[in-house]
């Protein structure tokens, strides 16, 4: 085997109620990436195409997640193999400041085509681990609710971060998710700075109560409930101010018929579930229509749950 490409998958993190702790993965889109073992010590980014991305490596996040994984591998004991490296080429289908989990996608698409090219040394624990190295150099701080679910696939909840605990939770049949990527951009790092540090305990009743409703609703899929249940009162009327239409946004398409929603990550994206396919394709008709009159470029997504996470498959 030669190398292995990748198709690393968008996320939608927070899922409302949820800041910093679930995520899902979504099918479309995914970023592709073509990753090669190399005699050369070092890691070299060869190519990069659809966005322009910092070719500083100290600033890259697939470099830097990448680095982590290499020392860590260099450490280990008895491991004599020094003369070990990467060559990278990166084609980001998902925009970089879209919410849909960008640098999330290049971190964990490096990570674990590396894993697999040097015979799966480490655990999708340490995968995200070394994940979220670059999401800290991407944002600022190494959450793991857009590299969770990217590398394992499916919906995930983080139970904790010290020690990192994850875990896969149960995803109903019929979930389908709407974007709507509208084309400014909102930098995580600025949507967590404007965040307050403390938060009033009956905010904080109201977000527990509807963040263990939903685990609940997604392992009875009972839709009613992740309808009730997707509801942030602690992060979304802070950052809801940086997307233009967002309440219209939400008020029309639950009005036809989706369940919920909020910002994907930290905006700009703004996400909304729905029972079926048919229920979301209207949904994101309906993010059109509320949209098309703005003068602001956007664009649209339709995607069932990637229950798979990152794909790979042999270059030979
Ligand atoms: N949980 C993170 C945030 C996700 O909302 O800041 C960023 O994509």
């Amino acid at each position: 085997m030669k190398g292995v490409k990748i198709l690393a998958p968008a996320t939608v993190a927070n899922l409302a109620c949820g800041f910093d702790v679930i995520g899902l993965s979504l099918g479309i889109p995914e970023d592709e990436i073509f990753l090669y073992k190399s005699n050369t010590p070092g890691i070299r980014i060869n190519k990069i195409r659809g966005a322009s991305l910092p070719t500083d490596p100290k600033k890259n996040v697939a470099f830097v997640a990448l680095q982590f994984l290499l020392k860590k591998y260099q450490q280990r004991e008895n491991f004599q193999e020094k003369k070990i490296g990467f060559e990278i080429e990166l084609i980001k289908n998902i925009h970089p400041g879209s919410g849909i989990g960008s640098s999330a996608a290049s971190a964990a698409g490096v990570v674990f085509g590396a894993n697999i090219l040097l015979g799966n040394p480490f655990s999708k624990k340490q995968l995200i681990r070394f994940a979220m190295e670059g999401e800290r150099i991407a944002s600022g701080s190494a959450h793991a609710d857009n590299v969770a679910p990217a590398i394992m696939g499916g919906v995930t909840l983080v139970r904790s971060y010290k020690p990192l605990d994850i875990t896969n939770l149960h995803v109903p049949r019929e979930l389908w998710v709407s974007i709507i990527h509208p084309q400014i951009e909102i930098k995580t790092s600025d949507a967590r700075d404007i965040l307050k540090q403390k938060v009033l305990m009956t905010d904080a009743i109201h977000q527990w109560g509807n963040v263990g409703a939903l685990v609940a609703g997604l392992y009875q899929e009972d839709y009613a409930l992740i309808s009730r249940s997707l509801e942030d009162v602690i992060v979304e009327p802070i950052r809801a101010t940086l997307i233009p239409a967002f309440y219209e946004l939400k008020i029309k398409c639950k009005e036809i018929g989706a369940l919920g929603g909020g910002i994907s990550g930290s905006g700009p994206s703004v996400f909304m579930l729905s029972k079926g396919n048919y229920t979301a394709k209207k949904v994101t008709e309906e993010m059109n229509r509320v949209y098309s009159p703005l003068k602001v470029d956007y664009k649209t997504y339709t995607s069932p749950i990637n229950q798979k996470g990152v794909k790979w498959f042999k270059i030979i």
